[in-house]
């Protein structure tokens, strides 16, 4: 291992050369299950071979041009998400923190256009979204801000699955603007709420008279991991803002 990485993770002490579907192989030949899938990310598993070969012709044909001019792929992707979604329209970036900051921001926007000078967003104990510093300052769990204090402000946080906590926000505050909610916490635990259909939908009902935004982190949940396409789609709900990452890109 080299010297020069910073040791920001706890890295375990094995080294993978190769994969195929579920399976991984060290450099010593040993062969493993891969349970982890690069933390809910290699959701079609290893070296699949219609991703190969997408990444492969599209890394002969052009990389990058940016978004100054059209992208046919890039406008195919976006019409196919919100054909599955029903979503309107799609931002591209980077990651799950880079979708979570767009979301802050889009939460922040529709705040200021509504004359609402410090916007504030409702996000929820044990949390995670990422770990940027908008992001981390959402998360909901100290670990992951300590020691990159000053946190962003702008958040008001309350338990996960408890909506009287949510009620008493909105009785009291005129500022918030959105609830950022992930349908399953997967950081925190893999905790489902207790009756989850439900929850989201009274998350709906309160955003819809209140006049918020309702955004789900399903950066986790998305792309087929409960076994609809997002997990809202267990649900009559349909959230404002969703965001994606992990196995949209399956590694990529
Ligand atoms: C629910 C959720 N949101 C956001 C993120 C951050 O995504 P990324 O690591 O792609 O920035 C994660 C990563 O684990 C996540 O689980």
């Amino acid at each position: 291992m080299s010297n020069h990485l910073m040791n920001t993770y706890m890295r375990q002490p094995v080294t993978f050369a190769k994969g195929k579907g579920i399976w991984l192989w060290d450099d010593k030949g040993e062969k493993y299950l891969d349970a982890l899938a690069g933390v809910a990310v290699n959701g079609l598993g290893h070296a699949h071979p219609k991703l190969v070969k997408a990444i492969s012709e599209q890394a002969a044909k052009l990389i990058h041009v940016s978004n100054i001019y059209n992208i046919a792929e890039q406008a195919a992707l976006a019409d196919k998400l919100c054909e599955i979604s029903g979503m309107d329209k799609v931002f591209f970036c980077n990651s799950g923190c880079e979708a979570n900051e767009a979301a802050i921001k889009l939460a922040r926007l529709y705040g200021h256009n509504k004359g609402i000078k410090t916007p504030e967003i409702i996000v929820m104990d044990k949390s995670f979204h990422g770990r940027t510093m908008a992001t981390l300052s959402a998360t909901g769990n100290r670990k992951v801000q300590a020691g990159f204090e000053p946190l962003v402000s702008g958040f008001i946080r309350v338990p996960f699955d408890d909506i009287e906590a949510v009620k008493q926000v909105a009785s009291r505050n005129s500022n918030v603007v959105a609830i950022l909610v992930e349908p399953v916490q997967g950081e925190g635990g893999i905790n489902i709420p207790k009756d989850a259909g439900a929850y989201l939908e009274t998350l709906r009902e309160i955003c819809d008279a209140n006049g918020w935004l309702l955004m789900l982190d399903e950066v986790q949940t998305g792309i087929g991991r409960t076994g609809t396409w997002f997990a809202f789609q267990h649900t009559s709900i349909k959230p404002d803002v969703m965001t994606l990452a992990k196995g949209l890109g399956s590694g990529v």
